[in-house]
């Protein structure tokens, strides 16, 4: 009874109407706000971008210089919050750590259920932003059995949360300027892509009018899994194995005959090349020139070439996605496989929160409930455990 059109995964089905982020999969477009992502890699900064997607228009320069101050003097969490974290495991995966500890904001702000007003949702916002840095790094460190790193509100964002990481003495952190910039543009990279699995996450479990922590949470979780921001670590570790050039030719033949796939590769919406991919091999040449390079970029340029002349993904459409070289630029800062994701999460935090927005003040909006095709028996007879054993 009732009309419901079947489409696992959403795959034809808008959940939303949205202005945040557009992108054309067949041109490889991809523009926040309407700003082509290649002119905010070059020219603009993370937080700065943060504030386009939130607000929708670029900052004046007070609006910027009160957005970053509001931003550095809320990095710091509640003492209690590194007491809740210091009781994960010590083998606790950084992505587990962080989507507990956003979670768990929620009830330092419980004034966030409120999120009907909007200097509330500003308030909350700005937070949020202030604080994955902070959670991410300390995560890390947990996982390094180190004791964590304060924020220090005199550095920048990126440099912050570099110190955070990677800090060793009571002396000031300083970081290549390079490097810095690379990461910036990495976040400015990820800051969002309109409805993709955690950003959908988010809007669903948001769309019950929870806080916007507990929404953020359920998009950490989604962006944990390998196909999403799981799939620049499986990039890492599918490289690793490959081992040598040599090797690509039956690694290919093994992805044709469809034992794994080629984890870095294809997209749901791009059918031509992910400009983010583009803009992330630039990064990764200004990156290795101040680290040395990593052996495995061989591997990759050769797998990627190899890749597009084969017939089986030029007939797919599978082209490299921004995931093929990321993890190679996180190795290279020394970050370990299982932190790449919480660089993805950090980088996604504006755009999750500038969709939560969109979705709370949007009045189409409602509870996302979708239908489903039911498979299961009906009308049975039940028969009592004490009949049936
Ligand atoms: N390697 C080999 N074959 C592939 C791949 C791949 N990476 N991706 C898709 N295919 C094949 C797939 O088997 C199917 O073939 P056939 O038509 O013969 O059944 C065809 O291409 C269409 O694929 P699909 O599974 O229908 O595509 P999808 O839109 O459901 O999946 C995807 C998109 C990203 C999950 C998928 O391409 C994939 O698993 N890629 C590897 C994981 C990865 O790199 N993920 C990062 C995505 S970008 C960042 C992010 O969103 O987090």
């Amino acid at each position: 009874p009732g009309l419901a059109i079947y489409d696992p995964g959403f795959v034809n089905t808008a959940s939303c109407r949205s202005s945040v982020t557009y992108i054309d999969g067949e041109e490889g477009i991809l523009e926040y706000r309407g700003y082509p992502i290649e002119q905010l890699a070059e020219k603009s900064s993370f937080l700065e971008v943060a504030y386009l997607l939130i607000h929708g228009e670029l900052p004046t320069k007070e609006q910027h210089d009160a957005w970053v101050h509001d931003i550095t003097f809320h990095t710091f969490v509640h003492e209690n919050v590194k007491t809740f974290m210091q009781g994960f495991r010590y083998d606790a995966h950084p992505m587990g750590m962080l989507m507990a500890s956003v979670g768990a904001l929620s009830t330092f702000y419980p004034d966030a259920r409120n999120i009907g007003d909007d200097d509330n949702r500003q308030m909350q916002i700005i937070r949020m932003i202030a604080k994955m840095p902070t959670l991410g790094a300390w995560a890390f460190r947990h996982a390094q059995g180190k004791p964590y790193v304060y924020p220090d509100n005199d550095l920048s964002y990126t440099e912050n949360f570099l110190a955070m990481l990677f800090k060793m003495s009571e002396q000031k952190y300083e970081a290549d300027e390079r490097l810095v910039k690379a990461l910036d543009v990495l976040f400015i990279l990820h800051a969002d892509h309109e409805q993709n699995c955690s950003t959908n996450a988010v809007r669903s479990v948001g769309s019950s009018q929870v806080d916007p922590y507990s929404a953020v949470a359920a998009g950490v979780g989604a962006l944990y899994g390998p196909l999403h921001g799981g799939a620049n670590e499986a990039v890492l570790r599918m490289l690793r194995r490959i081992g040598t050039k040599e090797n690509i030719p039956s690694f290919i033949e093994g992805v044709k005959a469809g034992n794994e796939k080629l984890m870095g590769f294809g997209h749901r919406v791009y059918k031509n090349y992910d400009p983010r991919a583009r803009i992330i091999k630039k990064a990764a040449e200004d990156v290795f020139e101040v680290t040395g390079t990593n052996p495995l970029l061989d591997i990759a340029l050769e797998l990627e070439k190899i890749a597009l002349e084969d017939e089986y993904f030029v007939s797919r459409k599978l082209y490299p996605n921004v995931d093929f070289y990321s993890g190679l630029i996180y190795e290279a800062f020394q970050f370990p496989p299982e932190m790449f994701t919480v660089l993805f999460a950090i980088g996604r935090t504006p755009g999750w929160l500038a969709q939560w927005l969109e979705l709370v003040q949007d009045k189409e909006q409602k509870i996302a409930r979708p239908k489903q095709i039911y498979t299961g028996d009906r009308r049975l007879t039940f028969t009592p455990a004490s009949e049936r054993w």
